[in-house]
């Protein structure tokens, strides 16, 4: 059983021992809240599963990016996957270890890669031939060597939304396998870089392993070749990916322990030169935690349709709008009435605008308070301000107590820096 984080007490629904109603309440809704002990359980049984092998967990930050949820993982001893210098800067204001950064992205820009070796980051996931030599001149400039992973692109296909596939060949992502021995030859006698790593990344939301497997062979291929062409490889990065359980009772995705058994297999040959794996879990520390508190504004029902309209938006959680993913959904006081089957919607003026279609819910009547869980990956960190509406607190619960991490935007915040003309 997994522990779940967002249980009814009596007739409340609580994040751990705090009533959502309370939550909403004192700081309002829509809100974002999260679970600590839900987000240690999910770090620590990540990294656990990963235990007999030397390696390193970077947290993919774009997953969640707020200080707050950065803080409780930088106490935990984690690295970071970083995708711009917004997130590096965020890492270092939670107090997070340069030291223990991996620096992903095809588009990095110069001023980016500058900040990142000032601060003295562990790798850059390199993923092109221009960037290699960008990155060269850049670090012979600051008088240093950056140390980098070869993103390559395995061409095995994830089985998830194409929009989150990032590892076939028709994807943007690292280079093609045929060419990463020659860039790697090429970049090794460049001054201003230093060779460690090989890298990939194939997809998110994965809810099978062989995909993973098939992508580590590849690298494991990869790399002994260079180890015959004198590359020594410190580290392999597999990316993340691992998926979570969205309960739409469609099958679940492999625990973290099966996951690190995958792995661990799949990296067996390269145990004996002592390379150092690295991954890059995002959702999978971070989602379950995390739920959508939203109030009900209004009832209607067409000759169609039944519509339950709430205050949360698709500024707020982008995720069904994007990709249609399912996230489930529970009313914050324990129903004693019948369900109907309702379109959960937005008041925002699209009809992509919609957190649930057809989805079978007690009826809630206005002012009443609904959980959408699963939201505490890719929720916030993907929030927007559409329809100037402005971006949702973030509560993070301990116990009985709780901290507000994020206030709710203002008006005033939302115009600073615009003018007139
Ligand atoms: N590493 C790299 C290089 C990535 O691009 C990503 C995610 C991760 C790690 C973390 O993947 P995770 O373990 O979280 O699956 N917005 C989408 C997901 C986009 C993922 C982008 N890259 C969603 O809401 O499903």
């Amino acid at each position: 059983m997994t522990y779940e984080p967002f249980e009814y007490r009596g007739d409340e629904l609580c994040c751990e021992a705090v009533p959502l109603a309370r939550i909403a309440s004192e700081v309002g809704t829509p809100v974002y809240v999260y679970s600590r002990g839900e987000l240690e359980r999910a770090y620590r049984a990540f990294d656990a599963a990963l235990e007999g092998i030397p390696h390193r967990v970077c947290y993919a930050v774009k997953a969640n990016s707020s200080l707050g949820i950065l803080a409780v993982l930088v106490r935990l001893g984690a690295g970071a996957d970083i995708v711009s210098g917004g997130e590096l800067v965020r890492w270092l204001k939670a107090g997070g270890d340069a030291g223990k950064v991996v620096f992903s992205g095809v588009g990095k820009t110069e001023r980016e890669l500058r900040m990142a070796l000032d601060a003295g980051i562990g790798a850059f996931n390199v993923e092109s031939a221009e960037e290699v030599d960008v990155l060269d001149r850049v670090a012979r400039g600051a008088g240093v060597r950056a140390r980098i992973a070869l993103r390559v692109n395995p061409d095995v296909d994830p089985q998830t939304h194409p929009y989150i596939s990032t590892g076939l060949k028709q994807n943007k992502f690292g280079v093609a396998m045929g060419e990463a021995r020659a860039l790697l030859g090429r970049a090794q006698k460049l001054a201003g870089l230093e060779v460690v790593g090989v890298d990939c990344h194939i997809g998110s939301q994965l809810t099978k392993t062989s995909p993973f497997t098939d992508a580590i062979a590849r690298l494991v291929s990869l790399v002994q070749a260079l180890t015959g062409d004198g590359i020594r490889i410190e580290h392999v990065d597999v990316g993340g990916g691992l998926g979570i359980d969205y309960g739409k009772g469609d099958g679940l995705p492999p625990t973290p322990a099966e996951y690190g058994a995958a792995v661990r297999d799949a990296l067996a040959p390269l145990t004996a030169l002592g390379v150092t794996l690295y991954t890059e879990p995002g959702r999978v520390i971070v989602g379950r935690a995390g739920a959508l508190v939203t109030q009900v504004l209004y009832r209607k029902r067409n000759e169609a349709k039944h519509f339950t309209i709430v205050d949360a938006a698709m500024n707020d959680l982008t995720r069904p709008a994007l990709y249609g993913s399912f996230h489930p959904m529970k009313p914050v006081a324990r129903p004693g009435r019948p369900a109907i089957t309702t379109d959960v919607v937005g008041p925002i003026c699209e009809t992509g605008d919609f957190f649930a279609r057809d989805r079978e819910l007690p009826e809630l009547a206005p002012g009443e308070l609904l959980w959408i869980g699963a939201a505490g990956a890719y929720g916030s960190a993907m929030a927007s301000n559409y329809n100037t509406r402005p971006r949702a607190p973030e509560v993070l619960v301990a116990g009985d107590r709780y901290t507000v991490i994020r206030d709710r935007e203002t008006y005033e915040q939302l115009l600073a820096g615009e003018r007139v003309g």
